[in-house]
């Protein structure tokens, strides 16, 4: 592993800000690791109301919110721009509107007080998060990337050197836990509220396939676990019988746990992995850390995570991921722009020194 940081003596700190999807977030993190204040403003209680993100709701509300949440931010960390090293702002993948938001504001600030910036990949930073809740962690290490947009599987060979093992083919495992949350009638967001009900239900009462991908031991789909539970939820409506939310959400959950976890195992054993993170909205999902914990354990495998409030969509881990960026030179100037589609390890208005 590379000694990035030799020639940088003083700390760094940095200012950094989340705004791809329906969380307006700000926070103020040093060298990468240790957070100062993570600032969350969640829209989710105005999305609800339509059950699922609104778009142009959240772009309008990032405006509405995003210098009070800095303001915010900077406060609680005790501190003014003035101390501020750089500027880390999430510029992709996301929602367009609602990234730019966050962009033209990173931009702002950095051309009124010419505070150095850096354009920072959403994804590297839900997967830096783990920097912040494990500070011995380095690479090399093997992250699974779970979120409502992403299921990734990542080999961390370096700080900023990403390699995509395996994606899914379709759905998203979060935006499976939300599609069927939705029909089982739960409402949004699916996934904590699949988590708590799966308490109360058998996660052998309906067996539910384990979507495979023809061609690909490690890729994953999930689009034909969500068509399955519609057809059972179907079955029952017409057969006029009632379905227990407990045991579909339950019996659901394990399937989108036990391919998670067997496709993670076998990527790490083919790579020979000594450590498995995991991260993205998803990996709170308590059933999914059982899951690994023992899976991980048996294997001889270090487990790390984050808390679940770096797990969902925060700008501390952005900080994190931002901070590796900048000691390694690369800065973004005023043409830094929304990428809503940006690949891992892309770098699209964001240079090297
Ligand atoms: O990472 P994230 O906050 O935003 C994206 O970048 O997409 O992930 C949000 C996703 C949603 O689909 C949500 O339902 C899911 O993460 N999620 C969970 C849990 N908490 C959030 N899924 C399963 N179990 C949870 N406890
Ligand atoms: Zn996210």
């Amino acid at each position: 592993m590379m000694d990035i940081k030799k020639d940088i003596k003083k700390d760094i700190k940095l200012l950094a800000i989340e705004s791809s999807c329906d969380e307006t977030a700000a926070a103020v993190v040093v060298n990468g690791r240790k957070v100062l204040s993570n600032t969350i403003y969640s829209q989710i209680d105005l999305h609800t109301l339509y059950g699922g993100v609104v778009p142009e709701i959240a772009s309008r509300k990032h405006i509405e919110k995003i210098d009070q949440v800095i303001r915010q931010s900077l406060s609680e960390a005790g501190c003014g721009l003035g101390d501020i090293d750089a500027i880390a702002v999430t510029y992709g993948p996301g929602l367009v509107g609602a990234l730019l938001v966050g962009v033209a504001e990173a931009k702002a600030i950095s051309f009124a007080r010419g505070i150095p910036l850096v354009g920072v990949h959403h994804i590297e930073g839900h997967i830096s998060a783990n920097y912040i809740e494990h500070p011995d962690l380095e690479p090399p290490f093997m992250c699974l990337v779970a979120s409502g947009g992403h299921s990734h599987l990542v080999m961390v060979n370096d700080y900023g050197d990403y390699e995509i093992i395996a994606r899914t083919r379709d759905d998203a495992a979060g935006e499976a836990f939300d599609k069927v949350a939705r029909a089982i009638g739960l409402g949004y967001p699916g996934g904590p509220k699949i988590d708590k009900i799966s308490r109360e239900g058998n996660p052998d009462a309906i067996d539910f396939p384990r979507g495979k991908v023809e061609g690909s031991d490690l890729d994953f789909s999930f689009s034909g676990l969500k068509s399955s539970v519609l057809n059972y939820l179907n079955g029952c409506r017409m057969k006029g019988e009632e379905f227990s939310q407990a045991d579909v959400a339950a019996s659901f959950q394990k399937a989108v746990v036990d391919v998670l976890v067997e496709h993670s195992m076998h990527a790490a054993a083919l790579r020979g992995v000594k450590t498995f993170a995991i991260a993205g909205g998803v990996a709170s999902n308590s059933h999914l850390r059982e899951a690994f914990e023992k899976a991980c354990g048996e294997r001889g495998i270090r487990f790390v995570h984050p808390s679940p409030v770096l797990c969902t969509d925060n700008a501390a881990m952005i900080g994190a991921a931002g901070y590796y960026e900048y000691i390694k030179g690369y800065r973004s100037g005023n043409d830094l722009n929304a990428v809503p589609g940006l690949r891992i390890g892309e770098k699209t208005g964001v240079y090297r020194l």
